[in-house]
């Protein structure tokens, strides 16, 4: 593939300096000082044509913002905060030269060059999560990919590359990051990392925005073995209903009683870790590919937005998938029940009583709370058979949560103050944040005043933290911790209801208006710092 230059994205230093050398850099650096832009804001943006040259978007660093104090949100210190507020920067830069430089675009194949800024890791992330628009769709308009191949679908005719010229995986992974807080990792960030990061939460975009229709639960799981087909120690393995009913994973099975589509169950195993046989990180994503609510029928306005219920099935494969490209020493194991929600004569009616893979009884009071019946036959089936030492599940899972953080934070709820802090800190790394909620017994009551075990939904108090303690009673393992034993499993469980669209405050020029994929980049992070070595 000969494809041209569409043109360089350079940042401007906080002086006013293009460092791009030559006679190009001199006219540049002359027409930037011409233009009255400001070096010392961050993000100033002017496009400029020196002669014999493709167009240049020069974007400005900024001055460097004075330490704050350290706050009790940033338990890593100053130094830390402040190399993640550069790292952002340079991910909104990278995508604000690269989506001005596409308005030139004719629609064909071209590249876009594009400076390191202030961490190589961040300016390919900016690029290629900037250039992504749901263009899948459209047969009319500027560069329609209705029906054409995968790799030009979702703005893909734009490749961003580094100005330094790294064309192979091997040059990109020597453009190191200067930030990478780790060191002498066996994964360093580099422009490489960057590029994987992106490409999954891009990927997990995609599964996400795609019409119900197109994306059922046979298609999701299509989809993943696709995906996985030629990446290095990975196994996926797709279920269906005869499975599941020999698993007794009653609760998954309720939900999907009511829809025409088939279910399915998807399994990914990868083996990274120097010990074949350590324990797994486990990663469990709730895949309700499109949510009516059931008997307990959802108002219509905005119902669309429930094809994206399968957030977190796709935010967890995504980051599966980038964990095994880049060959993280981790073994971790996935797993996604996908099924619709739908109303029908055989759908669950409220007060209908089932009994759990793990023997406890739930009645379902509402079949829109059908998230945590999913999760919980699942994470138990996760626990049991596969004995991780950490499990995170990953849920679209209440409307309260919205009510609570918006589109800002992913809700992580967990009693380990360890895990929290490690996922916190892989959050802020990647600006996808999360914020720490309640996960503790305080709340059963709520969801135990019914005539079986549990009931699905507590009412309204509390919605989020009401769900999260449903889940829990489906882990397997955190029983010696009531005796005072350290529990043989870390648990968390994240609620991406709100971060799972950028709705209002998040929109920028990576992250344009819609679903996000998050928290992916959050994931990958975590997983690379558990198995830094
Ligand atoms: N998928 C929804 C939660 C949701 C709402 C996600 C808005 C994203 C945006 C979930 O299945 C649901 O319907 N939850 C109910 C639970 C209630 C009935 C206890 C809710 O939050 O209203
Ligand atoms: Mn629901
Ligand atoms: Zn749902």
């Amino acid at each position: 593939m000969s494809s041209s230059v569409l043109g360089k994205v350079v940042a401007v230093k906080p002086n006013g300096n293009i460092d791009l050398g030559g006679e190009v850099g001199s006219q540049v650096t002359a027409q930037w000082k011409a233009s009255h832009a400001s070096a010392s804001k961050p993000g100033e943006l002017r496009v400029l044509f020196p002669a014999e040259s493709v167009p240049i978007a020069a974007v400005s660093q900024g001055e460097q913002k004075a330490a704050p104090e350290t706050q009790p949100d940033r338990p890593n210190g100053a130094d830390v905060f402040l190399q993640n507020e550069r790292a952002e920067q340079t991910r909104l830069n990278a995508a604000k030269g690269v989506r001005t430089l596409r308005e030139f675009s004719t629609g064909e194949e071209q590249t876009v060059e594009v400076d390191s800024f202030e961490s190589a890791h961040a300016a390919a992330e900016g690029a290629l999560l900037g250039l992504w628009s749901v263009n899948h769709f459209k047969t009319r308009g500027s560069a329609p990919s209705w029906k054409k191949p995968a790799h030009l679908q979702g703005g893909k005719h734009i490749t961003p590359v580094s100005l330094n010229g790294a064309k192979s995986d091997a040059d990109k992974k020597k453009l190191r990051d200067v930030n990478d807080s780790l060191g002498e990792t066996s994964t360093p960030l580099s422009w490489y990392t960057g590029e994987v990061y992106a490409r999954a939460q891009n990927w997990s975009r995609e599964l996400q925005e795609t019409a119900a229709n197109l994306m059922t639960p046979t298609e999701f799981a299509k989809r993943v073995v696709a995906a996985f087909k030629n990446v290095p120690n990975t196994e996926v393995i797709v279920r269906d209903a005869d499975w599941v009913r020999e698993q007794r994973m009653n609760l998954f099975l309720s939900v999907a009683q009511g829809s025409e589509q088939p279910l399915k169950f998807v399994e990914i195993h990868y083996h990274g870790a120097p010990e074949q046989d350590a324990k797994p990180l486990a990663f469990v994503g709730k895949g309700i590919t499109f949510d009516t609510g059931g008997i307990s029928i959802k108002p219509g306005a905005g119902m669309d937005l429930m094809r994206a219920d399968m957030g977190g099935a796709a935010a967890v494969v995504s980051s599966t998938l980038a964990i095994a490209q880049l060959g993280l020493p981790i073994n971790v194991s996935t797993f996604t029940p996908l099924t619709e929600n739908m109303p029908s004569g055989r759908a669950t009616k409220p007060g209908d009583i089932f009994e759990a893979r793990n023997g406890l009884t739930v009645q379902v009071d509402n079949t829109d709370a059908e998230g945590r019946l999913v999760l919980a036959d699942t994470i138990t089936y996760a626990c049991d058979t596969y004995k991780p030492h950490t499990l995170v599940d990953v849920a679209t899972l209440t409307g309260a949560c919205v009510i609570a953080l918006g589109d800002v934070y992913s809700a992580v709820f967990t009693e380990t103050d360890r895990l929290w802090q490690d996922l916190k800190t892989a959050g802020d790394a990647e600006h996808d944040l999360f914020w720490r909620m309640p996960l503790t017994d305080a709340y059963l009551p709520q969801i135990s005043k019914t005539n079986a075990d549990l009931v699905n939904t507590g009412g309204r108090p509390a919605g989020s933290a009401t769900a999260a303690i449903f889940l829990k009673q489906f882990v397997s393992g955190l029983e010696d911790r009531a005796k005072g034993t350290k529990p043989s499993v870390d648990y968390a469980h994240i609620d991406i209801a709100g971060s799972m669209e950028a709705a209002v405050n998040t929109i920028n020029d990576y992250q344009g208006k819609g679903l996000t994929g998050r928290p992916v980049r959050a994931l990958i992070e975590f997983a690379r710092r558990l198995s830094y070595v």
